[in-house]
């Protein structure tokens, strides 16, 4: 498929529930979210049929987000019948790592090849504080049982200013000994963000030791810390904006396909035939606007948390 500033679009993520069992503080307000009922959250099923009509027209790479996708029931069940669907060549999940010993192994043997695990700071006290009452020592576990496990792993680090900026060589220097990549992201300002927070990646770049620079990763421009066995990427949103060569949509937990993450538009899929779901699959890609509009005074025109649309 491709869109009409002609981007081929084969990237699916697809949030499979807006639950959560952290509180991050740029992601979700504080109370949590009212836990929906079970008839307007997708069933496995729902989801599954969304993702067989999408195969059908072109998507080639599944991400399961949330929320925190691993508190999903079903989710391994998901991912193994998204592994069965014809045309799928890749599935990832995108996970806050705390339930990863858990479900690292069965998610392997269901067809996940990468993880990328939010890791904001390596302090624990700051740790608890950024996730409202999360432990440090939940997610190395879990960072631990991914890369015994033998996933390729991602580390998503939010910068955020007078937060983690201090900490960003301690961060970098993990990639010294771990095969794995540590990216840093711009803060996004979504609905019910954490203000003032916003640093620019480029600020960060200066100010770590000289970096050799390695092929982009999807949103990711790469590079290497001098002898290192992992990668460092940045993830620029806002001051280095992706979206010429975005080639995504999303599907949400309640069944809308989000055409951008920061657009307003949604569409509803749910309760459709397979030709209907398949039309408005279409439809969402032809609605992608050319790029986001956000900059220091605009925000998303998103009307989502970022649990709700899952990043
Ligand atoms: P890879 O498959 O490993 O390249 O993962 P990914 O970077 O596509 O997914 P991940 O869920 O790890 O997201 C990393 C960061 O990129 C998060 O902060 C997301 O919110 C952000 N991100 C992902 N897709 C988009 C997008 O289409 N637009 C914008 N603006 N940000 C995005
Ligand atoms: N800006 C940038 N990244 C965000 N994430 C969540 N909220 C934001 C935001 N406002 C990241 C999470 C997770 C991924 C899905 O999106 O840290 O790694
Ligand atoms: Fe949960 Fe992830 Fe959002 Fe944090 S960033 S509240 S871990 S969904």
């Amino acid at each position: 498929m491709r869109d009409s500033y002609g981007r081929e679009i084969t990237y699916m993520r697809v949030s499979v529930t807006d639950l959560c069992n952290l509180r991050c503080r740029y992601c979700m307000p504080a109370e949590g979210v009212m836990k929906k009922s079970h008839d307007d959250i997708m069933s496995g099923e729902e989801i599954i049929a969304v993702i067989e009509s999408a195969s059908e027209l072109g998507i080639r790479k599944i991400r399961f987000t949330g929320g925190e996708p691993l508190v999903k029931k079903n989710i391994v069940s998901i991912c193994r019948r998204t592994h069965n669907i014809p045309g799928i060549n890749e599935i990832c999940i995108t996970t806050n790592g705390i339930l990863l010993p858990q479900f690292a192994e069965s998610l392997k043997d269901s067809g996940v090849e990468r993880v990328n695990i939010s890791l904001d700071t390596l302090s624990p006290e700051k740790y608890s504080y950024i996730t409202r009452g999360g432990n440090i020592a939940d997610v190395l576990r879990g960072i631990d049982s991914a890369i015994q496990t033998g996933f390729r792993v991602k580390i998503n680090t939010v910068l955020i200013k007078g937060f983690n900026d201090d900490e960003i060589q301690d961060m970098a220097r993990m990639t010294l000994e771990n095969d794995i990549d540590i990216r840093f992201i711009e803060l996004m300002p979504m609905a019910e963000s954490f203000a003032d927070g916003f640093i620019s990646a480029r600020k960060i770049f200066d100010s770590l030791p000289e970096l050799e620079p390695l092929e982009s990763d999807g949103v990711a421009k790469i590079y290497r810390l001098k002898n290192a066995k992992g990668r460092i990427g940045f993830i620029s949103p806002i001051s280095d904006s992706f979206c010429g060569s975005c080639n995504r949509i999303r599907l949400t937990a309640d069944g809308y396909i989000k055409p951008c993450l920061h657009s307003g538009t949604e569409i509803f899929i749910r309760h459709k035939t397979k030709d209907e779901i398949k039309s408005l699959i279409i439809n969402a890609v032809m609605s992608k606007p050319e790029r986001h509009h956000l900059d220091a005074t605009h925000i998303t025109e998103s009307s989502r948390t970022m649990n709700r649309i899952g990043g």
